[in-house]
């Protein structure tokens, strides 16, 4: 599936093409951020709405004085604290970055990533790569090439195979455009880190945790519905749905005793204990679970902390507006 060719998907990225990629987070849909033709390609084969601003990819930290301006010291520390690596920053966009990529905010994205495919591509490519997750829009984020090939298709020029992606959920978004640095979406970098680092609380925004009913579209989901209750209720509420005639899929939290799930005649994934090792293997339960037909996803949240609250926000995201079972 798809190959290693730097070369080749440098001069895909040169030639205005689209390169899916790996990083070490979820693959990347690439394009040449500065080139607004090779850009607006990704909007359409991902399916994604034009004014949804993209992650610039760079391959080192000085770079960032091409994308952005004012760069507060607090950007400059955590860049060097945690780039190459799992971390998007929201900072003050350069004048001369495309409307396309910033979908005409003042701020851009921007993050180095630690895969060493997609360094080596960005370090021979020299300039900025333009990319969203290489999902169509609304759909979980890909971990592995095959990932992207069911997804994506033909519409990708060129896909570079890095194996699975060892953090498995995006990065995480810090804004340090604003007043004090804010957590506008968890993912591989935790909070703690973060606080660590800067030697301070790191507040996450309200937005990335509550979700009005119905004003989004249903982000990171499966197609089968998720349904969030206490980790206690879990198997109880597998039955109930099952009894109900549902095809119903369990995700059942890490416990001591381990309840018992006979009666329960479909799929059930016991989730890992370690929450690095769930999150690296989220998105490829959840697609297990659309595979094997499942209508309904019975789980509960992790604790959130570390890489819970990552996990924590991406199923909260993908549970969706509640409506009665
Ligand atoms: O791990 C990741 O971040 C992956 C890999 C490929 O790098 N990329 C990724 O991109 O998850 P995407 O497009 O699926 O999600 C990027 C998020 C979007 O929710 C977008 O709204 C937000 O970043 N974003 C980008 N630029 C922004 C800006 N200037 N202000 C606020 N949010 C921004
Ligand atoms: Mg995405």
């Amino acid at each position: 599936m798809g190959s290693r060719d730097v070369s080749r998907a440098v001069e895909v990225l040169c030639a205005g093409g689209l390169v899916a990629f790996p990083t070490e987070t979820v693959y990347g849909l690439g394009a040449d951020a500065a080139n607004a033709e090779a850009v607006s390609r990704i909007f359409t084969a991902k399916g994604r709405p034009a004014d949804h601003p993209l992650i610039v990819h760079i391959p080192r930290t000085e770079s960032l004085t091409q994308w952005a301006v004012d760069v507060p010291d607090a950007a400059w520390l955590l860049a060097r604290r945690f780039w190459p690596g799992p971390l998007t920053l929201i900072l003050r966009r350069h004048p001369t970055v495309l409307d396309l990529v910033t979908g005409s905010l003042e701020t851009v994205g921007i993050r180095v990533p630690a895969h060493p495919l997609a360094l080596d591509l960005l370090e021979r490519f020299g300039g900025g790569v333009a990319a969203p997750s290489a999902n169509r829009f609304g759909a979980v984020s890909p971990t592995t090439a095959g990932h992207v090939r069911e997804g994506l298709g033909d519409t990708v020029d060129f896909l570079l195979n890095g194996g699975p992606c060892a953090v498995g959920v995006e990065s995480t978004i810090v804004d340090v455009a604003g007043d004090r640095p804010t957590i506008l979406r968890p993912g591989g970098v935790t909070r703690e880190n973060l606080e660590q680092a800067l030697g301070c609380f790191v507040p996450v925004a309200a937005t990335s945790r509550t979700r009005a009913p119905g004003q989004h579209p249903s982000h990171y989901a499966p197609r089968a519905r998720v349904l969030l209750v206490e980790a206690d209720d879990v198997v109880t509420e597998a039955r109930r749905l099952q009894a109900k005639g549902r095809r119903v899929g369990v995700l059942l939290p890490p416990a001591r005793a381990r309840p018992d799930t006979s009666g329960i005649g479909h799929v059930v994934i016991s989730v890992p204990e370690s929450l690095e090792e769930y999150a690296r293997q989220l998105y490829d339960i959840l697609r297990e679970l659309d595979r094997r037909g499942c209508e309904i996803i019975v789980a509960s949240l992790p604790a959130e902390e570390g890489a819970g609250l990552a996990i924590a926000d991406r199923l909260r995201r993908a549970a969706g507006p509640v409506v009665q079972s």
